[in-house]
């Protein structure tokens, strides 16, 4: 867990047009967006979700897209320019310890990136600054690689860091949990 960070050519492996037979992001995320939010996909990757994102909070809404992989957030832009919803899409490099964003949203989500980060609490803790006091956060792990005790380990940590599960979703492949927060923060609006 945590050692290795997906080679951006590699991600064209799952991120394919077969994907959407899979991971449908109108099915799995439609129940926790709506037109207008503010959103972070965060280890965005190639956009796959980052694109399906934007067309559900549509053109008042806005996706922050983040990634350690400059080449991941390039083609990202170029997808979503072809989609014609590059004004929705915010991109962000960030490095493995620090997110560098401020904005608060309304949903978060980490499909398939959090084993590759090596510091979970940290970013636990970090994502846990950023969301709206009745925001979602959506996690999903792929089981080839997450095992359900590693799963768990996970869950515990955003646990400490002051997330909530409240369930969990059937994703194909994957593992999943819904967070929300134990606490609202002083900052939280
Ligand atoms: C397996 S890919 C998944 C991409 C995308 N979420 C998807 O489902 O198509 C994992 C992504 O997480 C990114 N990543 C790894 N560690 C990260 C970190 N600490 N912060 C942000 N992104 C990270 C990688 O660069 C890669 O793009």
């Amino acid at each position: 867990m945590g050692n290795h960070v997906c080679p951006w050519r590699h991600a064209y492996l799952f991120d394919n047009p077969l994907r959407r037979l899979l991971h449908d992001p109108k099915k799995i995320l439609g129940p926790y967006l709506v037109p207008g939010m503010t959103v972070l996909d965060i280890g965005c990757g190639m956009g796959f979700f980052s694109i399906g994102m934007a067309r559900l909070v549509g053109n008042d809404g806005l996706v922050i897209s983040v990634d350690v992989e400059q080449e991941m957030l390039d083609v990202l832009r170029k997808r979503a320019a072809r989609a014609g919803i590059g004004d929705r899409i915010q991109t962000h490099r960030c490095t493995p310890e620090d997110l560098g964003v401020t904005t608060k949203v309304d949903f978060i989500l980490a499909f398939w990136m959090v084993h590759e980060v090596p510091d979970r609490m940290g970013l636990f803790r970090q994502l846990r600054s950023l969301i709206h006091a009745n925001g979602n956060f959506l996690v999903v792990e792929p089981k080839m690689h997450v095992s359900s005790e590693s799963f768990q380990e996970t869950l515990e940590l955003a646990g400490a860091a002051g997330w909530r599960c409240s369930g969990d979703t059937p994703i194909r492949l994957s593992r999943s949990a819904i967070l929300n927060v134990t606490a609202p923060l002083d900052t939280d609006n």
